[in-house]
């Protein structure tokens, strides 16, 4: 099962098992990880999930938000750099095994 390693604000590393299918914001939740809050359960209207994908990942999640993050991500606690994505938008495959994220310090 592919893992994801959360570092938190203060640099705490937290790695949990998160089936491949299910997002990112969702192994968080499931796994008490705090620092992503996903308030309205990935529907992609909270941006309470949100997180930094680190840089040795970028490429491989994806890319880039969407620009129906990047909308989302315009009201997020906290900066936004081009590594922010919405982990609800995050969906785990075995090719994403180890991925890292970086948690910002507060999501309201
Ligand atoms: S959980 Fe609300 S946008 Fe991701």
């Amino acid at each position: 099962m592919p893992r994801v390693d959360y570092i938190a604000h203060d640099g705490t590393r937290t790695r949990v098992d998160v089936p491949a299918g299910e997002n990112v914001m969702r192994g968080a939740l499931y796994n008490g990880v705090e620092g992503i809050v996903g308030e309205c359960g990935g529907g992609l209207s909270c941006a309470t999930c949100h997180c930094y994908v680190d840089e040795a990942w970028a490429d491989r999640v994806g890319g880039p938000a969407t620009p129906a993050e990047e909308e989302l991500l315009a009201a997020a606690a906290t900066e936004v750099t081009p590594r922010s994505r919405l982990s609800c938008q995050i969906d785990m495959t075995d090719a994403l095994d180890g991925l890292v994220v970086h948690l910002p310090e507060s999501q309201y």
